[in-house]
């Protein structure tokens, strides 16, 4: 058995959890809008065609917040497209994905769609094809009450009200060499400056992203959030992070010790962040913004192929990644990390959220269902509001191939408002179960205390619209008495004290 140890206290708080780190992501990509939250005709579509099987199972991941509409998709898209009678709108060719983009769900569709879900929208311009006065726009269009142009032709367009979006992003992975207009960092910097200013000048109650490195490993990495940033600094709020992981090997420790990484991307960033505030002499903080997590790679070979065969198509199967349960581990481990960063990572948008590396499948015409990694963000969305605790661990350590002294158990811990604290926790180890001491003395007694535990035999395991239930949490008995709390080798755990 594997020892553990695990210290809270009420008064160690990281930072109060900003709910938003339990966001998602619909991109025009593959079957993620068409035949996954919209498919007019299907047996389970409401009068605007969208399905409610699926709302049903997002409702259930209380999605706070979801990033629309790319993704490498908005580098090239004209949001003009998007509103007006929907057989007016134009099919365009989408370059990032090389399929074509009919528009018909367009920015009143997906409002309509976010309200319906219980979501705010998070809103992505255009920054790689169009500049600073779309943006602008698009500002005015969504947030305007009245009186001027974009703003009235919204109210002709059937929304009088305005979308009231208050998060925007400046663009996407601007410094990828597959993005349209992509740029360095320092033209970057100034376009992501001038669109900031003129998004705010109109609507000074929304916030701002600036798109970091689109990965840890770009060469460009540090030197590109250090220069965009010196441009930028005081116009945007957020600096936006993307990282997606992998198991192509099949070595499963070293895939489940990627976290170590994650943490190490994210404390870097912040940093850099601080290094220009010092630069500029400023007391303002910019946050990060994790707006693309996941596990991606199973589909990588499928896409390839598929577009070979299907180029220029419209709903096709693309980034269908079928999660396993070692991959629903690794999403465990990676929201322990967001919320042990929680004092700097204020936004996380796990992309993405039907179909396309989703937590939500469905098929057209027939069923929708919760893939493996659905239920560790379901449970942390759920219970892990309040604030983020400082959990002072200790645990036996291993190396992996890419990582040195990982922890066998990893874990997070929340307080509600309520008094009430929810330890999330992961036990790495394949083989041998793990004993985690827990000491909670200054938290008096609890009325209620609840472990549930995700575990299977077989990390690669999965669920299927057949199999649907193949890989859920179940709850197991907890005998909280002396605090200790056995965890399954392999598994992901939540553990409710309630007051
Ligand atoms: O989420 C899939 C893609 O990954 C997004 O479009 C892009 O931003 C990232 O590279």
């Amino acid at each position: 058995m594997r020892k553990a140890r695990l210290v809270l206290d009420k008064d160690y708080v990281i930072a109060p959890i900003d709910k938003r780190i339990y966001g998602s992501f619909v991109e025009h990509l593959g079957r993620c809008v068409y035949t996954g939250i919209y498919e007019p005709g299907h047996p389970r579509a409401d009068a605007q065609g969208f399905r409610q099987d699926v709302l049903d199972l997002v409702r259930r991941l209380d999605v706070p917040i979801v990033r629309y509409p790319g993704g490498n998709f908005v580098s090239g898209f004209r949001w003009e497209d998007s509103i007006g009678p929907a057989a007016d709108r134009p099919k365009r060719l989408d370059l990032a994905w090389k399929t074509t983009e009919p528009n018909a769900v367009g920015l009143h569709e997906f409002a309509d769609w976010a309200k319906k879900a219980g979501s705010d929208v998070m809103y992505a311009i255009n920054l790689g094809t169009r500049g600073p006065a779309q943006a602008q726009n698009v500002v005015e269009y969504a947030n305007h009450r009245g009186g001027s142009y974009w703003s009235d032709l919204r109210a002709k367009n059937g929304s009088p009200d305005p979308f009231n979006i208050k998060l925007w992003c400046l663009g996407n992975e601007m410094d990828g060499p597959w993005q349209m207009g992509s740029k360095t960092a320092y033209e970057y910097g100034r376009i992501a400056n001038e669109a900031a200013k003129m998004m705010k000048w109109t609507d000074d109650s929304i916030e701002v992203v600036a798109c970091g490195s689109s990965a840890f490993t770009m060469p460009t990495f540090g030197e590109w959030e250090y220069t965009m940033l010196s441009e930028c600094y005081d116009n945007v709020d957020y600096v936006s992070l993307h990282r997606y992981y992998g198991n192509p090997h099949n070595d499963t420790p070293d895939f489940l010790a990627s976290t170590m990484d994650l943490d190490a991307f994210i404390r870097t960033v912040a940093s850099i962040c601080d290094a220009v505030k010092g630069k500029k002499h400023s007391k303002k903080q910019v946050n990060l913004s994790l707006d693309e997590w996941n596990v991606w790679y199973h589909s990588n070979q499928q896409d390839q192929e598929l577009h070979k065969r299907e180029p220029w198509g419209t709903a096709l199967p693309l980034l269908e990644d079928v999660y396993n349960f070692e991959d629903a581990l690794l999403v465990g481990l990676m929201l322990i990390t967001i919320l042990k960063n929680a004092d700097r990572v204020k936004v996380a948008c796990m992309a993405q959220l039907v179909n396309v590396i989703a937590p939500i499948m469905t098929r057209p015409g027939g069923g929708a269902w919760a893939q493996t990694i659905f239920y560790p963000l379901q449970q942390a969305s759920r219970y892990g509001r309040g604030k983020s605790l400082l959990p002072q661990m200790t645990s036996e350590k291993a190396d992996t191939k890419h990582y040195t002294d990982v922890p066998f158990v990893d874990a997070a811990a929340t307080l509600a408002e309520d008094g009430s604290v929810t330890i999330f926790a992961v036990n790495r180890d394949l083989q041998e179960a793990a004993e985690l001491a827990c000491d909670l003395r200054a938290f008096g007694t609890f009325r209620e205390a609840t472990h549930s535990v995700l575990h299977h035999d077989d990390v690669k395991a999965v669920n299927t619209e057949d199999a649907p239930d193949n890989v859920r949490p179940i709850d197991v008995k907890l005998d909280w008495k002396d605090g200790r709390v056995i965890l399954p080798a392999a598994s992901w755990n939540v553990i409710r004290l309630v007051k």
